[in-house]
């Protein structure tokens, strides 16, 4: 680009302002890539300056010592010329970072990771990372007290992401806005198993260990992220258009989940028929021992579910695999993106099931008793400790059957699913989301329901 008789002052000025810190040796270019990328709820979580496009998981775990081997490989491109970048980990030792193959400097503060490779990268250049890292890793306590990052279960361990416990196993950016494809193989004791998401690419043993490996081909978002450690009953089964249904299930929990998951097919084919199609390449669940989670997690492709599910849990899940982790919230102000949505699949499948309908849903809380969910509006939430709380979820599906009842069931429906559509694999706002119901039902007035429902503090007036 410029010609170094032009740069060299620049150079000169960067060096003299120890911006960088390594490379003033001449030619340095480009800035550090930022330590977060200011989540209104976690602002450290992800990093600026590069974009994902695949990460490369190997993880060797034993549980009877807790001890994690592990490297991680993370294909990235430049947003920018960069002289340093930061990947989020928590915990765990690092012990050697390269960057296209040279090795690089790295120093740890809280959760980041900054690595200034040996050479500055530039903008739009993809790049390949690799850590090699190794420890026991943390279990990651939530603002909301929750708990999530490594779960020691009985007999193995369990990672989950929401929000922001991925960091706790592997270095990556740890933001919903950054999605990319996975390769996750994982080793254990011969005997134990590794379930992770996607398809299930090979199984090798030597030297009394077992390595599983698993592949994610559509990109997915680090929190929905997982691998299950531990013994598993494995059963495999299809679903709509011979889709691969693969459940993980603890032994302890097999027979009170084998009629759970038996609806799987069942209810993706209806999920299918209201939200269009599923979005991924397989489908499952993981079921593990309750008490070491407490909570179910939708795992992009294999949602996790703290023993066996009921049906309302399971339709919830599966129908965040389109709300939630195809449609992902560009950042944890959009929350309710998903459960609002995930709630609203559960009335509606009551609704078309011979039970209650979505509107009778929406009027039993409304009349009902629940002060908590009217605490604060679903698209803005009072503080990263609620944004799992009942009006993110509740009145976030509320908004829906306000629009509902504004549209009418057609054009309701079609916005259900050209909303999943139309952002398919990508991330979205709630502010892409009311622009993309204007325009879906031009001749209409949503500015109420906007500013009542989903913006608005307290209980609206009239349901
Ligand atoms: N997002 C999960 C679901 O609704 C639930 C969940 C994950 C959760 N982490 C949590 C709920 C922490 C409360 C607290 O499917
Ligand atoms: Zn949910």
């Amino acid at each position: 680009m410029a010609t170094s008789a032009r740069l060299l002052p620049a150079v000169a000025a960067l060096c003299a302002l120890a911006l960088t810190g390594t490379a003033c040796d001449g030619g340095v270019r480009g800035t550090p890539g930022g330590s977060g990328l200011r989540d209104p709820y976690f602002p450290k979580a992800g990093n600026g300056g590069y974009d994902v496009t695949h990460y490369a998981l190997t993880l060797d775990y034993t549980p009877a010592t807790r001890h994690l081997t592990a490297t991680a490989v993370v294909t990235a491109r430049a947003a920018h010329d960069l002289t340093a970048f930061d990947l989020d980990l928590a915990g765990l030792r690092v012990e050697k970072v390269t960057v296209g193959g040279k090795g690089a400097r790295w120093n740890r503060t809280g959760q980041e990771l900054t690595v200034r490779p040996h050479d500055d990268l530039r903008d739009g250049e993809t790049f390949r990372t690799t850590v090699r890292y190794s420890g026991t890793p943390q279990t990651v306590t939530d603002p909301d007290g929750s708990k999530e990052g490594w779960l020691f279960t009985a007999d193995g361990a369990l990672g989950l992401g929401e929000p922001v416990g991925s960091m706790a196993w592997f270095p990556g950016n740890h933001h919903p806005s950054d999605k990319a494809t996975y390769d996750i193989t994982v080793t254990v004791p011969q005997g134990l198993r590794a379930v992770s998401n996607g398809e299930p690419t090979g199984q090798r043993t030597s030297g009394g260990r077992t390595a599983y490996s698993w592949h994610m081909a559509q990109p997915m978002a680090s929190y929905l992220a997982t691998v299950a450690i531990g013994h598993f009953d494995i059963a495999r089964t299809t679903g709509p258009h011979g889709l691969p249904v693969l459940t993980a299930v603890d032994p302890t929990q097999a027979a009170a989940s084998r009629p759970a998951l038996a609806k799987i097919p069942g209810v993706l084919a209806w999920e299918e028929s209201r939200f269009g199609p599923y979005p991924f390449s397989s489908a499952g669940a993981i079921v593990e021992r309750p008490g070491d989670v407490g909570y179910a997690l939708e795992t992009q492709s294999r949602p996790v579910f703290p023993g066996a599910p009921d049906t309302s849990t399971l339709v919830h899940e599966l129908a965040h695999q389109w709300y939630g982790d195809s449609v992902t919230p560009a950042d944890w102000q959009g929350m309710w993106l998903n459960e609002g949505f995930a709630t609203y699949a559960e009335w509606l499948y009551t609704e078309d099931h011979g039970g209650r309908s979505a509107q009778q849903s929406f009027t039993d809380l409304y009349r009902g008793h629940d002060d908590a969910l009217w605490d604060f509006p679903p698209a803005k939430p009072a503080g990263a400790a609620v944004i799992s709380d009942s009006p993110v979820y509740g009145r976030g599906a509320m908004v829906l059957q306000k629009i509902r009842q504004k549209v009418g069931d057609d054009t309701f429906f079609a916005i259900l699913r050209g909303w999943a559509a139309t952002y398919r694999y990508g991330t979205a706002s709630t502010a892409d989301f009311t622009a993309y119901v204007e325009k879906k039902a031009p001749g209409e007035d949503f500015s109420e329901i906007w500013k009542d429902w989903l913006y608005g503090e307290g209980k609206p007036a009239r349901p």
